[in-house]
Formats: structure tokens, C-alpha cells, sequence
């Protein structure tokens, strides 16, 4: 199933045209942050699907469909590559989406390997996602993939979701629950942790303090931002001129916290919001 048309294929290809981003909600803010840092020149289309909102305890079936009708949202309007921020999306639905979408597609899960196998020295690597990314597997197939000697140890840690848009990353709760999911990957003397959620970034200084400062801490945010600027370099897609890009955030429902929590993630004063009506697909 193709999600768009090859008119608008031509139409995606300019490098005027903005990065899309989505997310299953907010926490993808973190990705268009670290994007906005690397490329400041680079326009964002911000989609987030605060209306379904988890994505991390869906099956890889709803996941992959929601990721679709993401991709054919953002593909509409007009968009030179795509940026699948949320992991659980990556985790699920990239391959598939790679088959399907007409412009360059990226994730966040071959980067975040990427960036592991770099910083590992012992070759001891703990992972931590939602339990829809850590239950497919992905992390762990591809960073065996790339070194079968690697010993990995993930968990999935699904209450740091709800921590972080509760602004309690520095709040003693935060502690004990970070103590309690990584205390047995600490025990494995990981020297590298993979934060494999949107949301992890904003916990890095709790989990450092539960993790020690002897343990690298990949953000496939960070990542994923350096993956896209390589890209965009070898295929001539940078936007030029000396202007600084802008951003649009879409949402698929405004949530009553939505501008409290969305400003943390961004780190800047909100852009606008719009509220918009997902395509739907047939499959
Ligand atoms: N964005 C999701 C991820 O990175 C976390 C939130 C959710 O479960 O939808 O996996």
C-alpha cells in the first residue's frame, strides 16, 4: 500500500519544503529540539497524536496503522522527509513505512543502535522503552546484528512516561522508580544505557544519578538529528539561506496540559497549535 500519490512525490522533493516529525504526542518535541539545535535552518511540521496517545502499550498492528495515517497526514502537506520520533513507532512500523512512503523516512531505533555500538567499550549495553518497543525486539535484533558478542539487558519501563509529563523528573517518586527498573541492569555492569523513549532525555540527570557518571547515556534524539543532517548534506536537501526555520506543532486533540508540558520538551516558547483530522486509511 502506497500512502500517497506521485504528484505529490514531486511536489516532497524541494529543499524549501519542511522535515516532518510526528510522535504518538508530545514527547517527540524532544526529537524536533535536537533537530532544531543541529539544523536551526531546517523548517519543522510537528505532528503529534495526543487523541490516541499511548502508542507504547499498543499492539504492532494499531501502531503501524497510526503510523500510516501519520505519515499520509504529514505526506499531504507537504513534506521532504520524515522523522518517525516516537520509538515505539520506529520499533513497529519503519520498515514497513520505508516500503510505502515517497520521501526519505527515518527513525529513531538505527540511530540510538548506532550511537550504542559507538560508546560501549565493554560491550555491555542496558536498554530501556516502552513495553512496546522493548517486547519487539528491535534494539536488541539490531545491535546483535551489528556485534553478536554484545550482551544486552532491556527492560521496559513504562511508568517513566507518566513521570516525566507529570514534571516529576526531579522528584524523589522519580528516584525510587528509576532505582527500581535499573538497579538489575546496573547490577549487569552495563557501561552504556540506551534511553529508548521519547521522554527519557528530560530524566537523563535522575537516571545518570541512579546510573553513575560511568555510564554513557545514548539519546537517540541526539542521534537521530545526526543522522538526518548527514543525509540531507549527501543529497543536497539542506534548506539554505541564512533564515532560521520555523516550526508548526499539529495535534490530533489539545490536551488541557498540553502548552505546560510541550514548552519542557522544547526547551523554547510554544509555536502555534492547530488541532487536525487525521486522513484515514483503508488497509
Ligand atoms: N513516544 C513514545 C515512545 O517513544 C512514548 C509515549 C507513548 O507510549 O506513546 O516510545
Amino acid at each position: 500500500m502506497s500512502v500517497i500519490s506521485d504528484a505529490a512525490v514531486k511536489r516532497n522533493s524541494g529543499a524549501t519544503l519542511p522535515l516532518g516529525v510526528f510522535d504518538s504526542g508530545v514527547g517527540g518535541l524532544t526529537v524536533a529540539r535536537a533537530i532544531r539545535e543541529a539544523l536551526p535552518q531546517e523548517s519543522i511540521l510537528y505532528l503529534g497524536d495526543t487523541a490516541r496517545v499511548p502508542y507504547g502499550n499498543k499492539s504492532p498492528e494499531t501502531v503501524l496503522r497510526y503510523a500510516r495515517e501519520d505519515c499520509a497526514f504529514l505526506l499531504s502537506r507537504g513534506v521532504k522527509a520524515i522523522v518517525v520520533a516516537c520509538n515505539t513507532a520506529s520499533a513497529h512500523a519503519l520498515p514497513a513505512l520505508q516500503q510505502e512512503v515517497p520521501v526519505p523516512i527515518f527513525g529513531v531505533v538505527e540511530p540510538g543502535v548506532a550511537a550504542a555500538l559507538a560508546a560501549t567499550r565493554s560491550g555491555r549495553i542496558g536498554i530501556i522503552g516502552t513495553q512496546g518497543t522493548i517486547g519487539s525486539g528491535a534494539y536488541q535484533e539490531r545491535l546483535l546484528r551489528s556485534r553478536p558478542d554484545l550482551i544486552l539487558h532491556a527492560c521496559a519501563t513504562p511508568l517513566l512516561v507518566p513521570l516525566v509529563e507529570e514534571d516529576w523528573v526531579g522528584h524523589v517518586a522519580a528516584r525510587l522508580v528509576l532505582e527500581e527498573y535499573l538497579a538489575p541492569i546496573r547490577a549487569e555492569g552495563v557501561d552504556t544505557l540506551v534511553l529508548g523513549c521519547t521522554h527519557y532525555p528530560l530524566l537523563r540527570e535522575a537516571i545518570r544519578g541512579v546510573m553513575g557518571a560511568g555510564v554513557a547515556l545514548v539519546d537517540s534524539a541526539e542521534s537521530c538529528a545526526a543522522t538526518l543532517h548527514k543525509h540531507l548534506e549527501e543529497t543536497g536537501a539542506l534548506a539554505v539561506g541564512g533564515a532560521s526555520g520555523t516550526i508548526e506543532i499539529c495535534l490530533t486533540d489539545r490536551p488541557s496540559n498540553f502548552a505546560n508540558i510541550a514548552q519542557r520538551f522544547l526547551a523554547t516558547d510554544l509555536p502555534p497549535v492547530q488541532v487536525v483530522t487525521l486522513p484515514t486509511l483503508s488497509h
